[in-house]
């Protein structure tokens, strides 16, 4: 069982980026960054691990990709998240943006109220951009979307797209200062090749690594590489 308080990663790796060796309970985390740099992956073992080793149950929203597609995305990776929902602690949910849906629908609030959900992820919020008018609604419905979560008492990983991850000169979107933590995924070349790297931006209440640490996807899934030998 986790520690009284915290919230597990789920990712190898993560929580050592964090002194709390975590996520704090009922906080809010966006993972930001670019293209193929993971953030998926990491929402997807956020709740998917949160059920399997630490047994809270989890919701994972998407809005792009069919809850058919995260499944076999999630075989590909290790994970097999069938059995999980059957016992019901996993929940895959398809929120259709294409089709006007609005960040908290019914649906996920009725899961949410149920007491038992530790975990939700969303994954990705970006195409609710599209629902706003301005950078301002889009802002403030994301506020509200936040408190609306986590005064369920539930741990809120969110993802969203960002345009540029130069390193050195990070552009910032108006909802990173919402959430409590942020991370940046990202690709750093390195002479002829890219490296994945992940990176703490903020974590409200703890200290964090202030390092970029390389990120390895094979098909037993993600690992954060924290550890210094
Ligand atoms: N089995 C695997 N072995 C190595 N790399 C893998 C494996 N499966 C997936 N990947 C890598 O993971 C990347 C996709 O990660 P993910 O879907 O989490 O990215 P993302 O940040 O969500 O991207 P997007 O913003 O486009 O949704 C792919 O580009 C692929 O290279
Ligand atoms: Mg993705």
């Amino acid at each position: 069982m986790a520690e009284l308080g915290i919230v597990k990663t789920g990712t190898p790796g993560l929580d050592e980026v964090f002194g709390i060796k975590g996520f704090k309970e009922k906080s809010s985390i966006l993972v930001t960054g670019e293209p193929g740099a993971g953030k998926s992956i990491l929402a997807m073992q956020f709740i998917y691990n949160g059920a399997r080793l630490y047994g809270e149950t989890g919701v994972f929203v998407t809005s792009e990709q069919s809850v058919e597609k995260v499944r076999e995305v999630g075989r590909t990776l290790g994970m097999n998240f069938e059995p999980l929902e059957k016992k019901g602690l996993v929940r895959l949910m398809m929120v259709p943006v294409a089709r006007g849906y609005e960040m908290a629908p019914e649906e996920l609030m009725r899961e949410v109220k149920k007491t038992e959900v530790k975990r939700v992820a969303i994954d990705s919020v970006s195409p609710f951009r599209y629902l706003s008018s301005d950078v301002k609604d889009f802002r403030i419905k994301v506020m509200n979307f936040i408190e609306l979560l986590t005064k369920h008492d539930v741990t809120l990983l969110v993802t969203a797209e960002k345009m540029k991850t130069d390193f050195d000169s990070v552009e910032f979107a108006p909802i990173d200062f919402l959430f409590d933590g942020l991370i940046l995924m990202g690709r750093l070349r390195k002479a002829v090749s890219f490296e994945r790297v992940l990176t703490a931006i903020k974590m409200r209440g703890t200290s964090h690594s202030e390092e970029l640490h390389p990120v390895r996807i094979s098909d037993k899934g993600m690992v954060v590489e924290t550890l210094k030998e």
